[in-house]
């Protein structure tokens, strides 16, 4: 099939490479001169573990294109995906002026009859309203599909390639034969295409993501009740997980959730609720709790410095909002940088990806480390923001060796606290005991 992605970022980027797997001939369509150039030349944009490989190869078979010409690049394409940004706006609702200007853009190009996918996370009723600006110059024939996305960063191809499923909004017979087709590469194990009308596939994203969100708020919330109530919320996470209606993922708790989608669709859905007449409750409570549990390991490092973090040099380890990705966004170690900083506290940090991002927030106010063991070196206590794999198992004699005190504030729950016990370390983590606390 012939099929044209517009925009090239995270999502546009992933689905155009690995439709061009699947043998279709795919032109992605960017505004941006520089990154359509670079990605001709073959240098990818993004880091995905295993993208670049497929992308290399496609490009070679010449199933992969890049232009920034939109007549150019949707020419005879049958499918033309729009995998726009709708960054959240002032009131917190998705805002729609890309997606929107392309639909207006699109409608005189059209020449045979396309499907327009929505792939980007939009709210409920976009694809009525890209239907209604396409209509407004179109003058063949088109179907405004709604295909939500549900990758995860880090395991995006593989979500891709083997998706638990497919959602497909449609309500014409003519798209939903298209699409089918589409997607039969990808469900051959037997993972359902779900077919719906528009409305509801819109809203299966945002309810998917706010679920998983309140899912780990909830967690949070039970871990912050252990502490009270002296439970171990690793004990209290098994206990529950194994019951197959509740499940074992995403019941991990810690310093919150964050990364682009999660803050970003669980404010939208909440301001569309609002915009509907629905006050949604739990959202709002989702919200809150999450944007207190981020900082919630400040209150007990200042305790252990006895309420003043003046001149104390911390270690952050970990910067990126989750292991395997360079992304910041919304990522907790930000904030609680940003803490220790106003708190008076000289913060180094070490991350494996994500410095350089990091780099451009704070610039020299922070002291970037090549190392974990370099950042703890002479560091008054170690704060873990990130469960990268490298911070795991540490060489734990060496890192007391560095540490100016043995005090870990970990809010990732990596240790064992009897293991943190028997080496002496003082040890605060989310729901557990607190070993060797002040
Ligand atoms: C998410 C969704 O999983 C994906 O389907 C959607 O399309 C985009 O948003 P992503 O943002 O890449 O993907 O991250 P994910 O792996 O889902 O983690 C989200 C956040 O939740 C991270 O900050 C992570 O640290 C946190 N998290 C996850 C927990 O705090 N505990 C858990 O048990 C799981």
């Amino acid at each position: 099939m012939k099929i044209a992605v517009i925009g090239t970022g995270y999502v546009g980027l992933v689905t155009g490479t690995c439709f061009a797997e699947t043998g279709n001939t795919v032109t992605c369509v960017d505004i941006d001169i520089n990154k359509v150039e670079k990605l001709k030349s073959g240098k990818i944009t993004i880091y995905e573990p295993g993208l670049e490989q497929l992308f290399e190869r496609n490009l070679k078979q010449q199933r992969l294109f890049f232009t920034t010409d939109l007549a150019e690049g949707i020419k005879d394409a049958q499918i033309i995906f729009l995998a726009l940004p709708t960054p959240p706006g002032e009131d917190g609702s998705a805002d729609l002026k890309y997606i929107l200007k392309v639909a207006d853009d699109l409608g005189p190009l059209l020449r045979s009859f396309s499907v327009i996918v929505d792939k980007s996370t939009v709210p409920v009723g976009t694809a009525e309203r890209v239907r209604d600006r396409i209509a407004a110059n179109a003058k063949v024939e088109f179907s405004v599909v709604s295909n939500p996305e549900f990758l995860r960063e880090g395991v995006a191809v593989e979500d891709f390639m083997k998706p638990d499923r497919v959602v497909i909004g449609t309500t014409s017979e003519k798209a939903k034969k298209v699409m089918e087709q589409l997607y039969a590469p990808f469900v051959r194990q037997g993972n359902p295409i779900i077919f719906m009308d528009e409305r509801s596939a819109e809203l299966t994203k945002y309810a998917a993501n706010s679920f998983l969100a309140t899912k780990i708020t909830f967690m949070n919330e039970i871990a912050n009740l252990c502490e009270l109530m002296g439970a171990d919320v690793d004990a209290v996470r098994k206990g529950i997980g194994t019951d197959s209606r509740i499940g074992k993922r995403f019941l991990f708790p810690g310093i919150g959730y964050g990364g682009s989608c999660f803050p970003k669709d669980v404010q939208a859905l909440a301001k569309s609720s609002k915009d509907a007449a629905y006050d949604f409750k739990i959202l709002n409570a989702v919200m809150d709790v999450n944007a207190s549990q981020k900082t919630k390991l400040i209150a007990a490092i200042k305790h252990y410095f006895k309420n003043s973090l003046e001149g104390k040099t911390v270690a952050v380890w970990g910067l990126a909002f989750k292991p395997h990705t360079d992304d910041i966004r919304e990522a907790p170690a930000l904030e609680n940088i940003e803490s220790l900083l106003s708190e008076g506290a000289i913060v180094k940090v070490s991350d494996p990806e994500a410095m350089e991002n990091v780099k451009t927030i704070f610039g020299s106010k922070i002291q970037f480390c090549e190392n974990p063991y370099e950042a703890a070196k002479d560091a008054d206590a170690l704060f873990i923001a990130t469960e990268w794999p490298e911070f795991r198992t540490p060489d734990f004699e060496k890192l007391s060796t560095l540490l100016n005190n043995k005090a870990i504030f970990d809010g990732r729950n990596l240790y064992d606290l009897q293991q943190m016990r028997e080496l002496g370390y003082t040890y605060y983590s989310i729901g557990r005991e607190v070993i060797n606390g002040k």
